[in-house]
């Protein structure tokens, strides 16, 4: 057990509360149940289902060599948990669209770890599948938070599981409170490659798996059908991006 692990949930706790929540976008109301701060760390959490699971990472005694968090806004959470759980190197992919993703230029540089790569763009692109290819067999921790329809997580959880090495880790966040996170998590939770370690108990919805398989790797084109995403759900987020461009306009 590493020394982190001695420390209490509490400590944690108050340690998320001094971070700082999130904002809306409406930049007043917080997300969660703490408030926000100028300088903050602009966590999209529950301060107790946080402050549990990042006490449950802590506890496992792991330094992790790295780590590859998709959806990561501000980048609060990101650094967060290296202040509590080593994760040698980290790579990052977001959008970079969100309206806290701005304060990620600032969090950056406090986080304690290696920035290996930022990829800022479509977690599901080409771009980002070939960047990651380099790193196959070397994930050993993933935190997963970005596209929350079906299709979409189940794609980020595919291109993880192709990257990761035996015995990773991998979170999913908003497996409780987003219904296709929730219809996401129950088949991963199925799946024989896959173990859940911790579950919190309410909120948002954290869930921790062990990896006992990475995934037998498939071409790109494959990855619009991960695991059993069919043909409507397909459609679903293929309209996606067409939408989005056709608010902008209007
Ligand atoms: C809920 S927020 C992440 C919050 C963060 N993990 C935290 O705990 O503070 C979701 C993020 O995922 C990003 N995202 C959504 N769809 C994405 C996609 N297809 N590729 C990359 N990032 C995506 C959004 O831009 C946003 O920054």
């Amino acid at each position: 057990m590493n020394q982190q692990s001695t420390v209490s949930v509490e400590t944690i706790r108050q340690a998320v509360v001094e971070a700082g929540s999130s904002l809306y976008r409406d930049g007043i109301r917080p997300v969660a149940d703490f408030p926000a701060k100028p300088d903050g760390l602009f966590l999209q959490q529950k301060s107790g289902e946080y402050s549990e699971f990042v006490h449950f990472m802590a506890s496992m005694g792991r330094t992790f060599k790295l780590g590859l968090d998709i959806g990561v806004a501000s980048g609060g959470q990101t650094k967060f948990l290296r202040d509590w759980c080593p994760i040698e190197r980290t790579i990052v992919a977001d959008l970079g669209v969100q309206h806290e993703f701005p304060h990620w230029s600032r969090i950056k540089k406090t986080v304690r770890s290696k920035i290996e790569l930022e990829l800022i763009g479509d977690s599901h692109s080409r771009r980002t599948y070939d960047a990651l290819q380099p790193y196959k067999g070397q994930i050993d921790f993933s935190f997963i938070d970005g596209d929350h329809s079906y299709g979409g997580v189940m794609r980020d959880i595919m291109l993880a599981h192709e990257l990761f090495e035996p015995d990773a880790i991998m979170v999913l966040h908003d497996t409780i409170v987003v219904p296709d996170v929730a219809r996401a998590y129950e088949e991963i939770k199925a799946h024989p490659d896959f173990e859940v370690l911790w579950h919190s108990k309410g909120e948002f919805g954290i869930t921790v798996f062990r990896v006992l398989r990475p995934a037998r790797p498939v071409p790109y084109w494959r990855h619009w059908l991960a695991y059993g995403v069919g043909p409507k759900t397909l459609w679903k987020t293929l309209k996606k991006p067409f939408k989005r461009k056709k608010k902008k306009s209007a």
